[in-house]
């Protein structure tokens, strides 16, 4: 898969650096767990999750995304299944350096039209922390909407907690009304 700027593939056994690195980052995981990933937990739990999407849901998965000039790797990219089958839910991590590019809807906006054309799903939908701005703008600029906000408890909350989570939505329709637009 590919887009303008971007060339995205499957993640691999080998890529265990690659993804300690961007997880390294408290910035980038801010809105996230809000600390770095141990690289134990990214070996033996989150790699292997990743490999195993790959073979339970073709087509879907978390995918390495590089740019075309020079092979950079600026994250990943991810269509993940939901309990529907015909919705899946899209997301992104990029590494610090790869803001401010437009790399995320670049990619956002080619996995969803992936994802209505070639996995053939209904819905698309995303969902982060009502503060993370900026992967909110990620989604408006996709073409999804803001569906709803709801409050979550955790036992250890991030700053912002407080604030609820978001999803944001796109239906097939509405994403093949654009088009033609
Ligand atoms: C969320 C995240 C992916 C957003 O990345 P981003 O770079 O801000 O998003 P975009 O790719 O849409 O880039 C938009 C910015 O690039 C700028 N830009 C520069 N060149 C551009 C180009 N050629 N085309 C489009 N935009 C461009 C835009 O002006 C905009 O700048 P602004 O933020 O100052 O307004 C990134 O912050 C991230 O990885 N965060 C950590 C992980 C995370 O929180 N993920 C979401 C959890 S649900």
């Amino acid at each position: 898969m590919e887009t303008e700027r971007l060339r995205l593939r499957r993640f691999t056994a080998d890529d265990l650096d690659l993804l300690i690195e961007l997880d390294s980052d408290p910035e980038v995981m801010r809105f996230l767990t809000g600390q770095a990933t141990p690289r134990e937990e990214i070996k033996n739990v989150v790699l292997p999750g990743m490999l195993e999407v790959y073979g339970e849901h073709p087509g879907l998965g978390t995918f390495a995304a590089e740019e075309k000039d020079g092979g950079a790797f600026v994250g990943w990219f991810g269509l993940q299944p939901t309990a529907d089958a015909a919705t899946v839910d899209v997301g992104y991590r990029l590494n610090r350096r790869s803001w401010g590019k437009g790399y995320a809807t670049e990619g956002t906006k080619m996995l969803i039209a992936y994802a209505f054309t070639e996995i053939k799903v209904e819905r698309v939908v995303a969902d982060t922390m009502a503060v993370n701005h900026r992967s909110r703008a990620v989604m408006r600029r996709s073409g999804l909407r803001f569906v709803r906000l709801w409050h979550e408890e955790f036992e250890d909350p991030l700053p912002g907690t407080e604030f609820g989570e978001v999803e944001y939505a796109l239906e097939r329709r509405t994403w093949e009304a654009g088009r033609r637009a």
